[in-house]
């Protein structure tokens, strides 16, 4: 295959970046799309130019560094995958294919296609715990009896992979569906009920420090999450949310 790729170039933080065109011919189909990137840096550093910068890291859609807006979509065409899962089959031939990094304000550029997610651990660190004793005294976790629905839910809710895909396709860069996704893996399980008010208000209120929009419900974080993560977390959140501010 034959592509064109207009990759957004960016200095550093501080300059102003512009999208720039590469030519890249010989691309193997089966060729996931970092390993497509990688043959373009290899191009570059032998020609002396400086190598497009990607996040990544596992490559096998655990860790969720590997964020691409790729033609307008967090993690590109397909769905329930992250970009190091997408393969080139799913472009065709002569196709033109943009690359940006996720835009939001409170993730900015670090450089290219790199931008900063500690907001999110920020947010995490406000709440995202439970805090136990591990004197050697504690109980055993398997002796709690959970209801099976309650740990499926609160499983579900925990493979958030902290991508910031739900950010980077919210028209508001609204942050809920990762915050709710995060509080809702604690609210749903007794070790996490004992620490369930404080929390939730503490995440609520980093997220909304760290500059993300509101949720408006127009459901496009769902849809490009790559985990599947559902509305119903946000709202478990807002019930949360409601209950801790009445208490
Ligand atoms: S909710 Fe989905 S899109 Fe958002 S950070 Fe978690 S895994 Fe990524
Ligand atoms: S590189 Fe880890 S999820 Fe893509």
């Amino acid at each position: 295959m034959n592509l064109t790729l207009k990759i957004w170039r960016q200095k550093d933080a501080a300059a102003k970046g512009k999208l720039q065109t590469y030519p890249i011919s010989e691309v193997d189909p089966d060729m996931s799309f970092l390993e497509m990137l990688d043959v373009l840096n290899e191009g570059l550093v032998n020609n002396g130019e400086e190598p497009v910068v990607f996040d990544h890291d596992c490559r096998e859609g655990i860790c969720g560094t590997c964020s691409l807006q790729i033609n307008g979509e967090p993690h590109g065409p397909d769905r329930l995958i992250t970009t190091c899962q997408l393969h080139m089959r799913k472009f065709k031939d002569g196709d033109t294919i943009i690359i940006e990094p996720f835009r939001a304000r409170a993730f900015p550029v670090i450089k290219d296609l790199v931008v900063d997610r500690s907001a999110f651990e920020r947010i995490q660190q406000a709440g995202g715990y439970v805090s136990v004793n591990t004197s050697g005294l504690t109980q055993d976790a398997n002796a709690i009896p959970i209801p099976k629905e309650d740990a499926d839910a609160a499983f579900f809710s925990a493979s958030c992979i902290s991508c910031g895909a739900c950010v980077a396709a919210c028209k508001n860069a609204s942050a809920m569906l990762f915050t709710a996704a995060r509080v809702s893996q604690f609210a749903l399980l007794p070790q996490g009920k004992v620490e369930a008010t404080s929390r939730v208000l503490a995440m609520v209120e980093q997220m909304d420090k760290e500059g993300f929009g509101n949720c408006t419900n127009t459901g496009a974080c769902e849809i490009e999450c790559p985990k599947g993560i559902s509305l119903e977390n946000i709202a478990r959140m807002n019930r949360e949310y409601m209950k801790a501010s009445v208490i």
